[in-house]
């Protein structure tokens, strides 16, 4: 018998009343444990009926009413006597062994399911034997950005009730007898629970399973770098990568041993052709900086994977509010949190997410062999600011939008680069990908370099300065700036070039400022 629908979706249902429901409902609806994944085991009544990954179902309670938008994420078919202890103590009732797991459920089923299973096959002798199979489910909770921002790793502090993770200002923990530690808790290096909370937030909102917290964004891909290569391994980076991925790259990773190549990550065929048998990282950034140049994620996942590379998205610029690169085929995600997701410029971070389990497992490893973690106050102003990132990031791309059209208007304005616009070279590409278009905006002014560097110096709203992604609006001028090193290279920019990090202050004000500093 098909199971009853939901807007169209098929239903899962979570349980019988009583503190059996309860408890998954804490488990799964409330994030009890965890704020985005859960597990359910149940009869293969209908082969039929077998759950899809990637299907969307509707979580209901006994009585029908919908709990919850669930995802499948893993299904497993097993005989009752042989279900993995993975999936028992992933259910995270507090069974002690498999044996135990199995007992609860039989008690439960030969009570609630055996008759309808009888009823359903016409088979009166029906029973439950260690042969009988069993659908084992995984899904996460699907829950919209802004919850995931707001909830994901930040459950009520048990002890005291507070809603906002508390600073954990320590660097070691009691033990319960030797080894005995409480919640997993051993050395501030190792884990804290103020980090723990910023890294579940950030793999929830990347739709990763692993996110780790760093120092700053070059201790993230330093980190990251040390993890995935060895001395003779090679790594494509964008010939118009930050300046300090360039650096690490470049000074630092050579004399390891690593060796490069420079591509036009806009231009497939450019990354292609600076694969080599021994490359090992495609590394992306998109958009880029300060031309605003897009990458074709899946494309270059893709071309990556054939060659036996992982492809590394620096997800700075768009934020996983408009852009996931992971759903898109990437392996690693890496930020540099010191910009949107902190929002606030006031800390330094980074963080890497990932979706494979194991890559995560290495990457925490090296994280805490090499030291350079992002500290419980740093990774507390992060979350704060990761709470607010949905509604922040639509400011900033309400106001960049203003500000583009006011100065594609503008006589003294030769050129605007905003992936938003039509006439853009990556446009289509950061359609299809992004969310909305974020808040960098670059021109070039008439005038040559003297005239950037006058409307840079005229401008009073906007602040002069380098980094972005704050409230606040920055302008610089790139070429004697951010991009002074770049100076005589293929990666000069142009001298008449001038950058803006578009704010989320009133937009009149922004524009009326940008009006004065051009009209000099
Ligand atoms: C795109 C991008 N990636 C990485 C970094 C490095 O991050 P951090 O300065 O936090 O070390 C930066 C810094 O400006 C950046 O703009």
């Amino acid at each position: 018998m098909p199971r009853p629908r939901v807007n169209g979706l098929r239903t899962l249902e979570l349980g019988l009343p009583g503190p059996f429901r309860k408890r998954l409902t804490d488990l799964v609806v409330h994030g009890h444990k965890r704020a985005t994944a859960g597990l359910l085991a149940e009869y293969d009544v209908d082969r039929e009926e077998v759950e899809r990954v990637g299907e969307r179902l509707v979580l209901v309670g006994n009585d029908g009413e919908s709990l919850a938008l669930v995802e499948v994420t893993r299904v497993d078919v097993v005989p009752f006597g042989q279900v993995s202890w993975e999936f028992a103590d992933a259910e995270d009732e507090g069974f002690a062994d498999v044996d135990d797991w199995r007992a609860s459920h039989r008690w439960f089923w030969e009570r609630h399911t055996v008759g309808p299973v009888r009823e359903h096959t016409g088979d009166p002798n029906w029973s439950l034997t260690s042969e009988t199979d069993v659908v084992c489910v995984w899904f996460r909770v699907v829950h919209g950005f802004e919850t995931l921002a707001i909830h994901a790793g930040q459950e009520p502090d048990p002890t005291t009730g507070a809603v906002v993770p508390p600073i954990y200002a320590t660097s070691t923990y009691a033990q319960d007898g030797i080894g005995g530690l409480r919640a997993g808790y051993e050395y501030s290096r190792t884990a804290n629970p103020t980090r723990t909370a910023l890294e579940e937030c950030l793999a929830a909102l990347e739709g990763g399973s692993r996110g780790l917290a760093f120092a700053s964004g070059m201790a993230a891909e330093d980190t990251l770098l040390r993890t995935v290569l060895s001395p003779g391994d090679h790594v494509v980076i964008p010939d118009d990568a930050y300046g300090g991925t360039y650096r690490l790259v470049g000074n630092v990773g050579e004399r390891w041993g690593m060796s490069w190549t420079p591509a036009h990550v806009s231009d497939p065929e450019s990354v292609r052709s600076a694969l080599r048998p021994e490359t090992k990282v495609v590394w992306v950034e998109t958009p880029t900086n300060p031309l605003l140049g897009v990458a074709d994620i899946a494309t270059l996942a893709g071309l990556a994977h054939d060659a036996g590379a992982l492809l590394v998205v620096d997800n700075t610029f768009a934020t996983p509010y408009l852009q996931q690169p992971l759903s898109l085929g990437a392996d690693v995600v890496v930020h540099s949190t010191t910009k949107y997701c902190g929002g606030h410029s006031d800390v330094v971070g980074g963080a890497l997410v990932v979706s494979d389990t194991g890559l995560g497992d290495e990457l925490a490893y090296h994280q805490n062999a090499i030291g350079a973690v992002a500290g419980p106050f740093d990774a507390w102003l992060v979350l704060r600011g990761l709470r607010t990132l949905g509604v922040r990031m639509d400011r900033h791309c309400d106001n960049a939008e203003r500000v583009v059209a006011l100065l594609q208007a503008h006589r003294r304005v030769t050129e605007v680069f905003y992936p938003g616009l039509h006439g853009h070279r990556g446009h289509e590409v950061a359609a299809k990908q992004m969310r909305r278009f974020g808040g960098m905006v670059s021109f070039r002014v008439d005038g040559g370099e003297a005239a950037a560097v006058e409307v840079c110096n005229r401008a009073r709203l906007f602040t002069l300065g380098e980094s972005l992604g704050g409230v606040e609006s920055l302008i610089e001028h790139p070429g004697r700036m951010t991009h002074a090193s770049a100076a005589g290279s293929p990666l000069e920019v142009p001298a008449d070039l001038v950058r803006l990090s578009v704010g989320i202050e009133s937009v009149d004000d922004l524009l009326s400022d940008l009006g004065q500093a051009l009209s000099g």
